[in-house]
């Protein structure tokens, strides 16, 4: 849809609402306005960050919907990071049994992977994406403007989900880095559209792009029981490191992949302050229970035969996994 016809789009709408966070509101909401037509959009400004990735938050959304009577011509514009696509689309596929989103990703990472293919939801008790729906946004609007103002950290967040396609699916991205990443974000979206079209509901193929989450999103969720949260793009770093080693052990992938990430993996996490140690590797190890891919109580993870040939539902023994575990944290602290 280009421009035009999103703005005639939201011009008909009953009502439109732009929903973000405070830190990109303070950039971005007023451009974004002025851009789409709608300034006189009802504006739902939410906290920043994962902890509001939430129950409570999305309740926040639906109060405003209903205090502002939304009625189901409304459209909500989702302006931020993957932390409001993932919640505004959850908020506004549940709200009346479903009204329009656009997903604005403000965000390298939301712009390579998270507004893009219909996965929505919240963490609830403390896990990872354990509440949500399949959605479609009516549009997503990729433009590298908003990454002009977005921190360091966040780029090379980004980064490890564009480093993620260049070991499923197109070896090129593995050259992806913080200088020449503007000129990989459509071929990453491409790349994620694809695999998503051919499995929307993520029966069979689309599942290789949990490629790094499975330890992923424990480490992710038990980083934010501590001190030094870390984003998801660092969570999933680490855990391609784990999948990566997991891989040179029980699918027989040669060990330079693993040797030529390390590097990249330290680079990715170079922002982050790293406070993980083996103490942690139990409490870590306990959040894969929750995890959506688990497969009669196995873990299912997917892993690499090779470079772009991943296998998906490997069950591997949990000595193993903590194993990965201690070698991926014997090499960040060293
Ligand atoms: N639905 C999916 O398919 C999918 C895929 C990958 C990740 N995700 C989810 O995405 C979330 C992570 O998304 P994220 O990394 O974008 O984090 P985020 O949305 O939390 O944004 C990170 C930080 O950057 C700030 N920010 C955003 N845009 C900015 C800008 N242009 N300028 C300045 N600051 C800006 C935000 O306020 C926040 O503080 C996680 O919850 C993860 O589970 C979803």
């Amino acid at each position: 849809m280009r421009l035009e016809e999103l703005q005639n789009t939201l011009a008909e709408a009953s009502k439109v609402f732009v929903l973000t966070d405070e830190n990109v509101a303070m950039f971005w909401l007023p451009e974004l306005k002025h851009w789409l037509g709608c300034e006189q959009a009802v504006e739902i400004i939410v906290k920043a960050g994962e902890k509001y990735k939430s129950m409570a938050t999305v309740q926040r959304v639906w109060r405003a919907l209903l205090k502002n009577k939304a009625d189901r011509h409304a459209v909500l514009v989702n302006l931020g990071g993957g932390m409001i696509t993932d919640l505004g689309g959850f908020a506004a596929s549940c709200y009346q049994r479903g009204i329009r989103f656009v997903n604005v990703p403000t965000t390298l990472l939301a712009m390579v992977d998270a507004a893009i293919g219909g996965k929505t939801g919240v963490d609830f008790c403390g896990c990872k994406n354990q509440i949500g729906v399949f959605a479609e946004p009516l549009e997503v609007m990729v433009s590298p403007i908003y990454l002009s103002t977005l921190p360091e950290r966040e780029i090379l967040s980004g980064l490890a989900e564009m480093i993620k396609y260049g070991f499923i699916a197109d070896e090129d991205m593995l050259e992806v880095n913080d200088r020449n990443y503007e000129q990989y974000i459509l071929r990453a979206g491409k790349i994620k559209r694809e695999i998503v079209e051919e499995d929307f509901k993520e029966e069979d193929s689309r599942k290789v792009l949990n490629f790094g989450h499975t330890l992923g999103h424990a480490i992710e969720s038990f980083s934010h029981t501590t001190e030094c949260p870390l984003t998801h793009g660092e969570a999933v770093a680490f855990g391609m490191g784990c999948a990566l080693w997991l891989s040179v052990n029980q699918c027989d992938l040669d060990e330079e992949v693993l040797v030529d990430y390390l590097p990249k993996m330290r680079m990715l996490l170079s922002e982050a302050e790293w406070c993980l140690t083996p103490a942690d590797v139990d409490a870590i190890v306990a959040y894969l229970d929750h995890d959506k891919k688990n497969v009669c109580g196995e873990h299912g993870f997917v892993l690499l035969k090779d470079v772009e040939k991943p296998v998906c539902d490997q069950i591997v023994p949990g000595a193993l996994v903590r194993q990965s575990l201690l070698e991926l944290m014997r090499y960040m602290n060293d």
